[in-house]
This record gives structure tokens, C-alpha cells and sequence, in this order.
């Protein structure tokens, strides 16, 4: 599938990812947009929303889809993005990340199945679904075994694109995310330690030992790795792991924040070997099948930071 002359629903469309996922989306001439999140749109998104009479924009949540999906113009795929996007908050409130990541994903689902709408692209999270593992860097044939409550929704809900392909003839992918960071971003452990150094130039207090280890990725080549997946010609179920190739650990990245902000902090280490309860201490992603579309990882993970710490700077 290319995106041209498509009619597509992109949910969480107010969100970092969702947001960067619509300006590469515009140029690649669908015939429709609907942007659909629980938040307002961004301001950039407004004006195409404004000046376009093929864009529009839902201020509603996924979970009451029932109630308003027929206010919606026919649609052609389900760009699912909206989530309760924290592993903490699912620890402290398992049943509502359930709720959301789940039963509004399978509403989300069911209201494509119903209405004839072929194609779901989902995002997963490598991150957490893998949880720890002995087989690093990890591929897509390693057992699911999540440790996080938000990992386990995601997992749960990837089964179900599993089982709808199979029954019902649609074409669903989900892409496992690592870690996404770059502009728009105001979650994370770069954008903590930004908003930490801000407030306190000299000492860093770093969340777990520093040792936690993972793979990140810039929102650009997040981007196109998801165009990608989403546009591949065969059909069924196919899932793929997206991120750096690289694992980062977490002392690594407070050098990097601190030399692009031009600081020399003290590091403070809250110890215990993670840094919070649900947290993958170790985790690196095989990206063979993602590149086997053509995807490359065009951004350096030291380049994308400069980049971040560039764009928080304005
Ligand atoms: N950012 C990452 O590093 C990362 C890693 C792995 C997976 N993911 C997944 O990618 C997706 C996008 O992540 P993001 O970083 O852009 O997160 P984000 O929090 O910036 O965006 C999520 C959006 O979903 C919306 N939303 C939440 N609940 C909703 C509901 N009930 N109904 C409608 N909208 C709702 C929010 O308002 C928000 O705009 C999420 O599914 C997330 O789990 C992100």
C-alpha cells in the first residue's frame, strides 16, 4: 500500500510520534486525513486542519469510538498511535493502561473490522515486550515476556492484530518500537535530564546505577520505518522490531545531554540496578527485518541528541 490517494484515521495524533508520523504523511498526497486524540491538536496541525477541507480533527477517546464513529468519512487504514504511554503509571494504575491500551485498542479494531476497513498499523514497544532476555540484540521470534503491566497490553493487543489477520483477511503490522526521542518529545529520559539540568546546572540525579542499557532511535527514522512496514505489499500479520542499533547506557546518554547543553553536572545516582519498577535493565533490538524493506538508520544516536538538545533550546 502507498499512503497516495488513501483515506487514513491516525490516532494519538497529538502526540509526539503521531505528530511527526502527520507532517511525513501530508506530503505523501492521501485523499483524506482524520486526526483523532483526547487532546488538542497541535497548533501546527490546526492550521492544516484550517486551511484544508481533506483534514479533519476528532477531539475524542479511542474508547468511546462507538459513540462517534459516525461522525468519520470512509476510511481506508487505522494508524494507531493513541496509548497510555507510561511503564510507571501501569504499575501504579494497571486496570486503566489495560483500559486504554487495550480495550480502546480492540475497540479501535473492531470498529475497522466492522466498517470494512483492511489495514491496522500499530505501535508496539520492542522495549518492553521482549522484557529481559538472554538473546540480545533480540529478534522478532523471541518469546513475548513482558515484566511491565504497559508491556503486557502492548503484547496482548498484538496477538489480537494476530488473530484478526488470520480470520477476518486484514492486513495488520505492528512496529516494536525502542526508545523514540527528537523533537516534539517532552517524555523520556533525555527530556528528564534536560528539564532536570534546567532547573539545576550542577548536579544530575540519574534515576537506577547508570548501567541500564537500551536502544534509541530518532523520530525521523522511526518515521520512516514505519512508512515503510505500513506500505509493505504482502498481506496478513507481520511485526518488526525498530530502533537504534546500538544499546546506550543511561550514564551515556547524561554525558551526552550535559556536553550539548554545554554543562559539566555532577552525577547523583539514586542506585539499585533500575530505574523504575517495570524497567528493562538490558535491551538491544535485531533490526534485520525492518531493513529488509530498505529501512536504514540514517541518524547517529550522538547526532540525533545534538538535534533534541538543539530544538529544546529554542
Ligand atoms: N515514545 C517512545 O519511545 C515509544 C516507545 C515504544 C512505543 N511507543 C508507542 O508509540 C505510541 C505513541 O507514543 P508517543 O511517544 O507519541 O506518546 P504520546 O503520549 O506523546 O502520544 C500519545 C497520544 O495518545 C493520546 N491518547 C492517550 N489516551 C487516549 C485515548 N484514550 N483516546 C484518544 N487519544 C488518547 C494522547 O493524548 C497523546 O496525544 C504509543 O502507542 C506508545 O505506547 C512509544
Amino acid at each position: 500500500m502507498s499512503f497516495k490517494n488513501k483515506s487514513v484515521l491516525i490516532t494519538g495524533s497529538s502526540g509526539f510520534i503521531g505528530n511527526a508520523f502527520f507532517n511525513r504523511i501530508i506530503e505523501l498526497s492521501p485523499s483524506q486525513i482524520q486526526l483523532l486524540d483526547i487532546q488538542q491538536p497541535k497548533h501546527s496541525q490546526q492550521v492544516f486542519v484550517d486551511k484544508h477541507d481533506n483534514i479533519d480533527f476528532i477531539q475524542a477517546d479511542i474508547r468511546d469510538i462507538n459513540e462517534y464513529s459516525h461522525r468519520l468519512k470512509s476510511i481506508d487504514v487505522i494508524i494507531h498511535f493513541a496509548a497510555q504511554p507510561s511503564v510507571p503509571i501501569s504499575t501504579d494504575l494497571p486496570y486503566f493502561d489495560f483500559d486504554v491500551n487495550v480495550i480502546g485498542s480492540m475497540r479501535m479494531l473492531e470498529f475497522a473490522r466492522k466498517n470494512d476497513i483492511d489495514e491496522f498499523v500499530f505501535a508496539a514497544s520492542g522495549g518492553t515486550i521482549y522484557g529481559e532476555t538472554d538473546s540480545i540484540p533480540t529478534d522478532e521470534f523471541e518469546r513475548l515476556n513482558p515484566i511491565s503491566n504497559y508491556g503486557a497490553a502492548k503484547a496482548a493487543f498484538e496477538m489480537y492484530l494476530r488473530s484478526y489477520a488470520s480470520l477476518y483477511s486484514m492486513k495488520t503490522t505492528s512496529l516494536r518500537f525502542g526508545n523514540i526521542f527528537g523533537p516534539g518529545s517532552t517524555h523520556g529520559v533525555m527530556y528528564d535530564f534536560y528539564r532536570k539540568l534546567k532547573n539545576n546546572p550542577d548536579t544530575l540525579q540519574i534515576l537506577g546505577d547508570g548501567n541500564q542499557k537500551k536502544s534509541y532511535l530518532y523520530i525521523d527514522d522511526c518515521i520512516d520505518g514505519f512508512i515503510l512496514a505500513a506500505s509493505r505489499s504482502d498481506s496478513g500479520f507481520q511485526e518488526y522490531n525498530l530502533s537504534g542499533v546500538n544499546s546506550v547506557s543511561v550514564t551515556e546518554i547524561a554525558e551526552l545531554v550535559s556536553k550539548y547543553m554545554g554543562l559539566s553536572p555532577r552525577f547523583e545516582y539514586t542506585g539499585g540496578d533500575r530505574g523504575w519498577r517495570g524497567d528493562v535493565r538490558f535491551g538491544a533490538m535485531d533490526t534485520n527485518k525492518i531493513k529488509q524493506l530498505g529501512w536504514k538508520q540514517r541518524t547517529s544516536f550522538e547526532k540525533g541528541v545534538s538535534m533534541y538538545i538543539q530544538s529544546l533550546n529554542m
